[in-house]
């Protein structure tokens, strides 16, 4: 199995990304760290150790990382995501605890630990992993990959050029481009091919186990914050598209770009720039997703939702 580091912030897709890593065999959790985006990084902890509970996983370490970007001020999602950052449900005390360590040390402790590089996936905004490679710039050579759900070949949502995890911390977003490390990124222009439409709902409901109820639950909530934030007539389920390519790379074809972030920007700020056709003489630099193949992707995360069961 690919042994993986999930930073996150959940948020429901979020949620959805956590499941499909503890259930898919080919995938080894080794940690979850959270940070500052959709909601506080109290409450996106919380939020971890509620998913893990509920998937009856209590070896995998949850740590609070960055409480806010490296430069400006946090605007969490909360029209999306509400005020707990996973509105929906109801949710018991977790049994999951809380690591005490900041969620940037439980990343770096954990690729000290790794007898082999580990892939990071990162969710939410990138300010813990930029602040991973300041703080331990050594900690490059052991990071295989990071896989991120961020930016867009095209259009924005947060912003009208601008995705929520690129514009709520840029400068984060650019360092981690920059560092060196390879990355693959998930934009909504691969994510918006992953909507939450009644037929899948339908699928989970049919599964009939608890879990399954909460999935619905939550996805029924996202879909009613896409509808009224942007008119969707169907969620798209982002985070969880990142495990999916780890798992099965066919999930999703993919170009070797060249890409930049826009940090300025009077009114493009956090824009992702994938130079898709070599109009800007920029070497290629990140993996940038295209095409998905729905089919698997719905297979893959309905059947983690299957074999967690009933825990
Ligand atoms: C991203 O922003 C958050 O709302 C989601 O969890 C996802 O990571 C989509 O723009
Ligand atoms: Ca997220």
């Amino acid at each position: 199995p690919i042994p993986v580091i999930l930073d996150c912030d959940p948020g429901h897709d979020d949620a959805m990304a956590i499941l499909l890593a503890v259930a898919n065999p080919a995938i080894d959790l080794r940690a979850v760290s959270t940070v500052a985006g959709n909601q506080t990084v109290e409450k996106t902890a919380l939020n971890a150790r509620r998913m893990l509970s509920l998937a009856g996983v209590t070896g995998v370490p949850v740590a609070a990382g960055c409480d806010r970007p490296l430069t400006g001020t946090l605007e969490v999602g909360d029209y999306v995501h509400g005020e707990s950052g996973l509105d929906g449900p109801a949710f018991g005390e977790p049994d999951v605890p809380l690591d005490p360590r900041h969620g940037v040390e439980l990343i770096h402790d954990t690729l000290a630990a790794a007898d082999e590089p580990v892939t990071i996936v990162a969710i939410g905004p990138l300010t813990n992993i930029a602040t991973l490679l300041r703080r331990h710039p050594e900690d490059r050579e052991r990071i295989r990959e990071i896989v991120i759900m961020g930016g867009s070949t095209e259009r924005g949502n947060h912003t009208p050029y601008a995705e929520f995890n690129i514009v709520t911390d840029p400068e984060a977003a650019a360092e981690v481009l920059d560092s060196g490390v390879p990355t693959t990124w998930v934009g909504l222009n691969v994510s918006h091919q992953a909507l939450v439409t009644p037929d899948v709902l339908d699928r989970i409901s049919a599964l009939g186990t608890p879990l399954a109820r909460v999935c619905v639950e939550l996805l029924t909530f996202f879909g009613s914050s896409y509808h009224q934030a942007w008119g969707f007539e169907a969620p798209p389920l982002h985070d969880p598209i990142t495990i999916a390519y780890l798992i099965d790379p066919q999930v999703m074809t993919y170009a070797r770009v060249g890409l930049r972030i826009e940090v300025e920007g009077r009114y493009t700020r956090g824009a992702t720039v994938a130079d898709l056709h070599s109009r800007m003489d920029w070497e290629p630099n990140a993996n940038v997703g295209l095409i998905l193949d729905r089919d698997r992707f719905w297979d893959l995360m309905i059947g983690a939702i299957e074999r967690l069961g009933a825990p």
